[in-house]
């Protein structure tokens, strides 16, 4: 899963931030779905890895999503922001999160998504 966001980190839209990042996801069917961060010149509009990945899986039609691996070069892996801890939340609640520096691929962090974002709102109450 690493090696798959590497390699997607390789299609990285950063002319901005030039910070590159990769992310590939497991469903529960076996399928790796990738995605890299897409920058805009109104940067607000930026998405990053982890959000397209999650995109891309849930409309090919993904209901169980078992693990993300993240990569970015960057001392201890990126760890996913705010946003992307949302979505999870509510998308993948059940994942797995590797992230890795892309310069030492080898030294993987394990996260939950529930330690990620604790306590997380998912559901809009009936009103
Ligand atoms: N970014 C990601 O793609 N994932 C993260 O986990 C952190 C940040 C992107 C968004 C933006 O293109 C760039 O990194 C700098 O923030």
């Amino acid at each position: 899963m690493i090696a798959a966001a590497l390699d997607a980190r390789e299609h990285a839209v950063a002319p901005y931030s030039r910070f590159q990042v990769g992310a590939a996801l497991l469903t529960a069917k076996g399928e790796v779905v990738t995605g890299a961060n897409v920058e805009s010149a109104s940067y607000s509009l930026t998405c990053c890895a982890e959000r397209v990945a999650l995109f891309k899986a849930l409309t090919q039609g993904a209901t169980s999503i078992v693990a993300i691996a993240v990569v970015a070069r960057a001392s201890k892996g990126p760890t996913p922001c705010g946003a992307c801890r949302q979505l999870l939340a509510e998308y993948a609640p059940n994942a797995t999160v590797w992230v890795a520096d892309s310069a030492r691929p080898d030294a993987v962090r394990t996260f939950s998504v529930a330690s990620l974002l604790p306590d997380a709102f998912r559901k809009v109450p009936r009103q």
